[in-house]
């Protein structure tokens, strides 16, 4: 009932020169992916190039941070207006790279996932507790607090469209990925406090999982219950690898 979705954040990486090339490698592979929606953050640069070769692919664009305003004095930030006319159609919020080095809060990260819908785009609203966090045994206290932070004054009706990833930082781009056991306490944890929040409804959000996928570890992740789909780092940055996560099945 929920189509996964495998997502490619590609971080601080590629030109529009390497993007090019990385969709002339990839877009081949995944032509007969059936089942499941692909979407790829290419930095602010690359969006439009990208956007315009994924056109008829059935592959989506999205950006990896966006401004909440509407448009002004904000030097060096994108709008939403701006990422649509590029051709992006998701914005990744909160990534936990984006809280710890440019301080995004809580209520920051709420205020693009308000504005983001308002303008009928997807958010991909990041969450996931430190090491630290986690060894202190906080991990469930961390995300709720992430989670209603983040989904503050969203309604049951407009709600659902968020896709949410769980991305627990000390797995990102460490090599350590979460167990799947691990990884789906975490997420069967959200869909039910989901469900505090929205009800019924929250059934039909997708609930990725991100920190060191690979082509390896990515069945036996979407072999648990909760776990809708993953947001990739590293293993998104060449076409075989990401094709082969695509194609999981
Ligand atoms: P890695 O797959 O490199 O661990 O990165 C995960 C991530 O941060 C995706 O947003």
């Amino acid at each position: 009932m929920r189509v996964p979705v495998i997502a490619g954040n590609w971080k601080m990486y590629k030109t529009t020169e390497e993007a090019v090339s990385f969709l002339r490698a990839f877009l081949p592979l995944v032509a007969d992916a059936k089942g499941v929606e692909i979407i790829l953050a290419p930095p602010f640069t690359a969006i439009s190039t990208v956007a315009e070769l994924v056109r008829g692919s059935g592959v989506r664009v999205s950006s990896q941070n966006v401004h909440f305003a509407e448009e002004g004095a904000y030097t060096g930030e994108v709008s939403i207006r701006m990422l649509r006319d590029a051709g992006a159609s998701h914005c990744i919020i909160g990534h936990s790279e984006r809280r710890q080095y440019y301080a995004e809060t809580d209520d920051s990260v709420n205020r693009k996932n308000r504005s983001v819908l308002a303008a009928g785009l997807t958010p991909i609203f990041c969450l996931g507790e430190t090491l630290e966090q986690r060894e202190a045994g906080n991990t469930f206290d961390v995300v709720e607090t992430q989670l209603f932070g983040g989904l503050k004054d969203i309604s049951a009706a407009e709600g659902p469209k968020v896709i949410v990833a769980y991305e627990p930082v000390w797995a990102i781009g460490t090599g350590k990925t979460a167990t799947p056991e691990q990884a789906q306490d975490v997420h069967s944890f959200l869909r039910n406090r989901l469900k505090k929040l929205w009800g019924e409804a929250s059934d039909s959000v997708r609930i990725l999982y991100g920190g060191s996928v690979k082509p390896e570890n990515i069945v036996s992740l979407m072999a648990k219950e909760d776990i809708d789909g993953a947001l990739v780092g590293g293993a998104c940055l060449a076409a075989d690898s990401f094709a082969k996560i695509v194609k999981y099945k």
